[in-house]
């Protein structure tokens, strides 16, 4: 049974004594929902990976409340300082080195010496993380492949036994962008909430691409799996028109009358990007009940197109 768990002082109360007893829970987050359990207990984190049939080579993001924290736990050189100063709180993630005395459990780096470090800006996060008073692992909160979740009755259809701690709609709909701050190279680890434009802007100088044949990728951004974000419904890309069998998702003004649904009629990219998630779990569940399949429109690379493209691209893999 699911159970939706109101984001008052009980509700945390209830769930921050759940994470100490080393269980799991859902919560919000302004990039989407993620399944939160005690970062220091090895225990809780390998349930995580069991919970969402992650492969354990995958390591998690690691969510604290302020930079203070985040320091007790990875190692700030002057990028990583700039980028979490503009930032944090928000939807950017840090990959850094591991500190010596880090109480995160190794398993929540799948055995690297760096680990990912987040300071979400939801309130109900930031609630959650000081009432617990430890660190956070949460990836999305979906079985792995599968679509993330943007609301708290998506994680309830998809994983009915977790409490879930009702945040409402994601503000931002995609996942966090990841940086890699390890030596003096900057990396662009993953496409997210935050575009590629304000971290290099922040940052005076372009980020450093890992290609995605690179020999060391598993490394460096071991979660580049090919299918990924996948409904369950195939879906065509670039579409102009749907055919007989497909539900089509329209972007902007030009969007033909007979799309399912348009993730933006004013073609605005946060927009888009905030209903991304929301409209593929719900034309999905359509779309099987009508034995139909989807297509997307074009949308434009630019600014929070990358990372909306870089999921669709993903999610239409077979
Ligand atoms: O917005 C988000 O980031 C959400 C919310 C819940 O915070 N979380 C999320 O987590 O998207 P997840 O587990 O679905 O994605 C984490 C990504 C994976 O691609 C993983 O490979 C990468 O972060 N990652 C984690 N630790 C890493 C590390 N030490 N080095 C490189 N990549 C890492
Ligand atoms: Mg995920």
């Amino acid at each position: 049974m699911s159970q939706l768990i109101d984001a008052d002082a009980k509700g945390l109360a209830t769930c921050a004594d759940h994470l100490r007893q080393g269980e799991a829970v859902a919560m919000p987050t302004e990039t989407v929902y993620g399944l939160a359990a005690d970062a220091t207990q090895g225990d809780a984190i390998a349930k995580i990976y069991a919970l969402k049939n992650r492969p354990q080579f995958n390591p998690l993001i690691c969510h604290v409340p302020d930079l203070e924290n985040a320091r007790q736990l990875g190692v700030f050189n002057a990028a990583a300082e700039k980028l979490a100063a503009q930032f944090w709180p928000g939807p950017l993630t840090l990959v850094l080195p591991r500190t010596p005395d880090c109480p995160v459990h190794p398993l929540a780096s799948a055995g690297l010496d760096t680990l990912a470090i987040r300071v979400p800006a939801h309130r109900v996060a930031q609630d959650l993380l000081r009432a617990f008073g430890r660190p956070v692992v949460a990836p999305s909160a979906n079985p792995s492949g599968r679509l993330s979740p943007s609301q708290a009755g998506h994680v309830a259809a998809m994983l009915p036994d977790i409490p879930v701690l009702d945040g409402g709609a994601c503000a931002i709909g995609l996942e966090s962008s990841i940086v890699g701050c390890l030596d003096t190279a900057s990396l662009w680890l993953r496409a997210g909430g935050l575009s590629r434009e304000a971290i290099e802007a922040c940052l005076g100088e372009t980020l450093d691409e890992v290609p995605e044949t690179h020999d060391g990728e598993a490394k460096l951004a071991p979660g580049r799996l090919a299918r990924h974000y996948a409904p369950k419904a195939a879906l065509r890309l670039n579409a102009e028109t749907a055919q007989a069998d497909e539900l089509l998702i329209g972007f902007g003004a030009k969007a033909p009358a007979i799309c399912a649904a348009n993730l933006s009629a004013k073609g605005d990219m946060a927009e888009a990007a905030a209903q991304l998630f929301s409209t593929l779990h719900a034309l999905d569940a359509l779309a099987e009940t009508q034995g139909k399949r989807l297509a997307i429109m074009a949308i434009p690379e630019d600014g929070l197109g990358e990372a909306i493209n870089d999921r669709l691209r993903r999610a239409a893999q077979s």
